[in-house]
């Protein structure tokens, strides 16, 4: 539905997006996900039509909307702090962009009274909104958004103000809305959780360009780069160089960890010789005093030499006998106990050869 070619913007010398291309599909809930100026913004405003590419094209339903300004494209933006107007009621705030468009008021009427049913506020018209929870003004603003019928909301780190627990619940009600009202959503965030949690497809950026575009369980097993890995929850990143390539295995020689056989992975061309990296989760290696490996595992010694204690999980850095550190992963889920290991304890780490995931950059 709407499709981004080779986008380019500067400012100066200073390129802020670099051959950006992506393709959204109607009904999708997508998220732009990148590191602060990473360039999220400045293509939502090109999308938007508050600023013009260098070079690129925009097409909305197979139309280059460049053209067209702001106002004349069937897109609505969402700030973060959702830009109601605080002396209008909810009504008057949701009226007004049908107001200036002109609309007859008895239209208007009848859309606002919709829009208030499709976000579950029938009865908060005559509020206004310094009355309304935070949940409820983001709803109002999306309502406010929907009234013109877009084809396409974007949306710009509208949760990033809240706290954790209501962050948590808006997430939730995003998620629903979007699913009943089926409009588009273009998301803009730089926290990799609300990513995750939101969205149907990911779009991670860096300096300017979209290193990879995946579904939020794929882009966190299978992350095509060290950024990505790094970026996308934790994980150690073990570097080393391709020896050999059997079936589906390559053997690998990890720097400080010797061989190792991990999972070939998929669409990468993959040479002996070439310089890669073992993306590894802390959540799939096994940490015990002793264990015995299994068929297919790999399996070092070492003594715990940092822990972060997060309440539902612990992370336990273990240094391993040639001096490596490798972040490991309990659940806190047996009854009673906090921890299982303390600093200096000797413990044993393994995981399976298809725990990790290779990446060559
Ligand atoms: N009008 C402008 N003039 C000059 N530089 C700009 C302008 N707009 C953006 N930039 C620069 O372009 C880069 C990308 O900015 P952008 O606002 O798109 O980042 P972002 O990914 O949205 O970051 P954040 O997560 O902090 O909002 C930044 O380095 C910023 O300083
Ligand atoms: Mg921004």
């Amino acid at each position: 539905m709407l499709e981004v070619k080779n986008i380019c913007r500067s400012f100066d010398s200073f390129v802020a997006l670099d051959q950006i291309s992506l393709k959204i599909e109607a009904g999708e809930f997508f998220t732009l996900l990148g590191p602060s100026g990473c360039g999220k913004t400045t293509l939502l405003r090109m999308i938007a039509g508050f600023d013009q590419p260098d070079s690129g094209e925009i097409l909305l339903d197979g139309k280059n909307i460049l053209k067209l300004a702001p106002e004349k494209r069937p897109i609505h933006t969402i700030f973060q702090n959702y830009a109601l107007f605080p002396h209008m009621t909810v009504e008057q705030n949701i009226a007004f962009p049908l107001r200036m468009a002109g609309c007859a008021p008895q239209e208007i009427k009848t859309r606002v009274t919709k829009a208030l049913e499709d976000v579950r506020l029938p009865d908060k018209g005559q509020s206004y909104p310094a009355q309304l929870s935070g949940g409820q003004k983001q709803r109002v603003a999306i309502a406010r958004a929907l009234v013109n019928h877009p084809r396409l909301l974007l949306l710009d780190e509208p949760l990033s103000a809240l706290d954790a627990k209501l962050r948590e619940q808006m997430q939730l009600e995003l998620i629903n809305l979007q699913k009943e009202i089926g409009i588009t959503f273009v998301y803009v965030t730089h926290d990799q959780g609300e990513a995750l949690a939101l969205s149907h497809r990911v779009a991670v950026m860096n300096n300017g360009a979209v290193v990879q575009v995946e579904e939020p369980s794929r882009l966190y097993g299978f992350p095509n780069s060290r950024f990505v890995a790094n970026f996308i929850g934790q994980c150690n990143l073990l570097a080393g160089e391709v020896l050999s390539i059997q079936k589906d295995r390559v053997t690998v020689e990890l720097d400080g960890l010797g061989q190792i056989q991990t999972l070939l992975p998929h669409g990468v061309e993959i040479q002996p010789g070439q310089a890669c990296t073992l993306t590894l989760r802390p959540e799939k290696t096994r940490i015990s005093a002793t264990l015995t490996p299994e068929t297919d595992e790999v399996h070092f010694k070492g003594v715990v030499h940092d822990m972060l204690y997060l309440g539902d999980v612990t992370v336990y850095k273990v240094e391993l006998e040639n001096g490596k550190v490798v972040d490991t992963l309990l659940a806190n889920s047996a009854p009673g106990r906090a921890r299982f290991f303390e600093v200096d304890d000797p413990v044993e780490i393994a995981w399976r050869f298809d725990a990790g995931h290779l990446v060559l950059s």
